[in-house]
């Protein structure tokens, strides 16, 4: 019989589910409470429970009822709801500027060995000499690759990372008794830039982005005459958020040295340059990594993930605490640090993600990391040249390791970025990035990756035409209704984020 229920459910509600009633009934009944308490779901009297006061947990399991579901149900529900999802494991993810890479299973498989999985933070260090040299070598590798020479492990996302970063200058400031005001931030900026300045107190001053795509050194000289000793630091993107190399980066650092501020670089896209240019060489003081993003761990949502943080030399002592320090053979964790920032996560970090990060650069050797960034640099300008006769290309060089395109020439018959996006969902295949930056009205920024064959490459861009021949060919009105076989269609974004429904109602 429940089988049978099963066959007939809708895609979107399973029949056992139909059994869990209206969600107002999560409302707390203190009452019932008690007595669910003190009887048990088997109908035994619990005495010692007697008076005492019940949790939450328990009134709504009480009122709301668990369904009883068989476990091939409960099984083909969960895996029926993971095929809804769209992942980098089923198909190309071309988001730009989120960089959604590849996880390759060795990652996965160190990151499970028992002596790296099963050990506690609050072992004694000889206990876990391991782990700890794992550390110094991972911090080795990143300091290496960027010349930049002091490190912390601990940010738990890019994010995290930009904050940390940007508490380190802020406290440099202070500790040179200049405490400083504002922050430049390129207007095509990812929107964490600016909101970690604000976090940290500081007020933002927005540096235009001229028509190649690059930062307007006119704009930016002009501020930094003006604003002199209360800027603070510039925060770029590099690689930029328009998938362009910033061909003035090293006169952006020597003007803000002269000025006594510091350079950040958010470095997201640092995935585009490894092994090719040391982010230390063009004067950057300090840069965070997303480790998902250049070194292939999962990408966390914002965590658990690991942002490591890169320092220049007059930063090191501000750097927060924990931090490995090797003396002979010995590794060990430094917790107190006059000068530092102090702690800014549990224990020691993402541990998982730093034994993943280490064990995709030892794989590839550094050789192989180069060959990494020229791949995803080779990939994104294959796009690029095939598609640029089809999208409007908005910054007519080469790009890095991401490209940009427009809706400029479809929207000539009404077909917008967002219609374009969501026919490639019909199509299959995960959107671009769409709207972002800022900067350029309409943007489609489509990061393949370095891992993508050229076969995978050649049918996105084929899918691309053929929604362009579409919007060109009568064909609008299919545009504006996509997608029409996903298990969700268009959604109103807003409504979603403002009145979520976190569960099934039935009435
Ligand atoms: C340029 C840039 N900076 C910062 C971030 C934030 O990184 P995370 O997602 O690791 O917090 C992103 C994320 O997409 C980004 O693209």
């Amino acid at each position: 019989m429940e089988s049978a229920k099963v066959h007939h459910m809708t895609p979107e509600q399973p029949a056992f589910m139909a059994k869990v009633p209206n969600n107002k009934a999560l409302m707390l009944d203190e009452k019932l409470l008690f007595e669910q308490s003190t009887k048990g779901r088997m109908g035994v009297d619990l005495p010692a429970l007697k008076g005492t006061k019940s949790r939450t947990g328990l009134a709504e399991r009480a009122k709301v009822g668990l369904p009883e579901v068989s476990e091939p149900q409960v099984v083909r529900h969960f895996v029926r709801l993971s095929q809804k999802n769209y992942s980098i494991d089923g198909g190309l993810f071309p988001l730009g500027s989120c960089t959604m890479k590849h996880n390759p299973r060795l990652n996965e498989k160190m990151a499970r060995l028992p002596g790296f999985a099963r050990i506690h933070p609050m072992q004694p260090d000889s206990t876990v000499q391991g782990a700890l040299a794992l550390m110094h070598d991972l911090s080795h590798w990143l300091t290496t690759l960027t010349g930049l020479p002091g490190i912390t492990l601990t940010p738990a996302a890019g994010t995290h990372g930009e904050l940390t970063g940007m508490m380190v200058i802020r406290k440099a400031h202070e500790a040179a008794g200049k405490p400083r005001k504002i922050v430049l931030v390129p207007d095509s900026a990812h929107g964490t830039n600016p909101a970690t300045a604000v976090t940290c107190g500081y007020t933002t001053y927005p540096i235009p982005t001229n028509e190649k795509g690059h930062v307007d050194m006119a704009a930016f000289t002009k501020a930094v005459d003006e604003l002199g000793e209360d800027i603070a630091a510039f925060m770029l993107t590099n690689p930029s958020t328009c998938g362009l190399f910033e061909p003035d980066i090293k006169n952006i650092a020597d003007k803000l040295h002269s000025i006594g501020a510091w350079f950040y670089c958010d470095g997201a896209n640092f995935n585009a340059i490894v092994g090719k240019v040391r982010p230390g060489d063009l004067g950057v003081d300090v840069m965070q990594f997303n480790l998902h993003k250049t070194f292939s761990t999962p990408h966390g949502g914002g965590g658990p993930g690991c942002g490591p943080v890169v320092v220049s030399q007059k930063l090191i002592p501000y750097l927060p605490v924990p931090r490995v320090e090797k003396k002979g053979n010995t590794y060990s964790v430094v917790t107190k640090d006059a000068t530092s920032i102090g702690r800014i996560k549990g224990f020691n970090g993402q541990f998982g993600m730093m034994v993943r990060a280490l064990t995709y650069m030892l794989s590839h050797g550094a050789d192989g990391l180069q060959k990494v960034a020229e791949d995803a640099v080779i990939n994104a300008n294959y796009i690029l040249a095939h598609l640029k006769d089809t999208y409007h290309v908005p910054f007519k060089s080469t790009c890095m390791h991401e490209c940009l395109l427009t809706d400029k020439r479809q929207k000539e018959t009404g077909v917008t970025t967002m219609d374009i996006a969501k026919s490639l969902i019909e199509h299959g295949y995960h959107p671009m990035t769409v709207y972002f930056p800022l900067v350029v009205q309409g943007a489609m920024l489509i990061e393949p990756t370095e891992t993508e064959t050229k076969e995978t490459l050649d049918e996105f861009i084929a899918t691309m035409k053929k929604i362009a021949w579409d919007a060109a060919n009568g064909n609008a009105d299919a545009l504006h209704a996509n997608p029409v076989s996903a298990p969700a269609r268009r959604l109103d974004e807003v409504r979603a984020a403002r009145q979520p429904v976190l569960r099934w109602q039935t009435a």
